[in-house]
């Protein structure tokens, strides 16, 4: 094989596996490698875990995976849905100051009582009071156009997800922004059965169920970025199916 045609092969593998990268909703499994008991030992001292003193609810596999996507995708608008104390909007902020990128954080909640002092002093975060089953309301239409993209969007509010994934879809994601949403995970929601609020557990246990019906109608728009889903395994992650680039 000449040297001009083994450079051709390499590229083809390359764009093949370019290819495979980004998956549709269809080609995927609702099921992930890491043991359903894994999942308790991971998320069971949540409460404790903190960044620069206030708490954050994210597994070490998101707080490895999550860093890896902002340095690639750059993104000059974060959008929080769940900011809760502000330990993740500050994270994230904090991404973006490591990285020199020159973005901001919008973090959004329907209590910003919980904030953490330290949080509302960050230059890069804008903390929004609101309810996100009126995502409309606190995050106007007109807000949203003047937002530099790309776009990172992250769901952690855990409301109104099929009216959140309409409404950002018709109002401003653009080819290139990346959408997460958190907590779709079954073999968590069925290790944390047990607990008091079943009500909120069942819930969760449906989340998957409600974005791969809305991705089923937007297969070709949102695909799965496996190279960040299946790192730590087959949909190694609290989110299964649930690291989307707008296509
Ligand atoms: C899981 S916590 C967010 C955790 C945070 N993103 C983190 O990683 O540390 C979920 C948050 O969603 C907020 N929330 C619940 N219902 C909401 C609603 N209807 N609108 C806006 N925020 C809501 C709660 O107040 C809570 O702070």
């Amino acid at each position: 094989m000449s040297s001009q045609s083994m450079v051709k092969s390499n590229l083809s593998d390359q764009e093949t596996l370019e290819n495979k990268r980004f998956v549709k909703i269809s080609e995927r499994e609702d099921r992930g490698d890491i043991p359903q008991s894994t999942w308790l030992t991971l998320t069971e001292n949540y409460h404790l875990q903190t960044w620069k003193g206030i708490p954050m609810d994210k597994s070490p596999i998101e707080i490895a995976l999550y860093p890896m996507l902002i340095y690639e995708l750059q993104p000059k608008t974060i959008i929080e849905l769940g900011a809760d104390t502000g330990g993740s909007a500050v994270w994230l902020a904090d991404q973006l100051k490591l990285f020199d990128i020159e973005g901001l954080v919008y973090s959004v909640d329907i209590d910003l009582s919980l904030l953490y002092q330290k949080a509302k002093a960050q230059p890069k975060i804008k903390f929004l009071e609101g309810d996100c089953n009126q995502i409309d309301l606190v995050l106007s239409t007109t807000l949203l156009s003047t937002l530099p993209h790309p776009w990172l969007i992250i769901e952690d509010a855990h409301v109104n997800l099929v009216g959140m994934l309409d409404y950002f879809h018709n109002n401003g994601l653009q080819n290139g922004d990346y959408l997460i949403i958190e907590d779709t995970n079954k073999a968590l929601w069925e290790a944390w059965s047990d607990w008091e609020d079943k009500e909120f557990i069942e819930r969760m246990k449906c989340k998957l169920d409600l974005l791969k019906n809305w991705l089923m109608q937007h297969q070709y728009e949102y695909l799965i970025d496996t190279q960040y889903q299946d790192l730590f395994g087959y949909n190694g992650s609290k989110n299964w199916n649930s690291m989307l680039k707008r296509i």
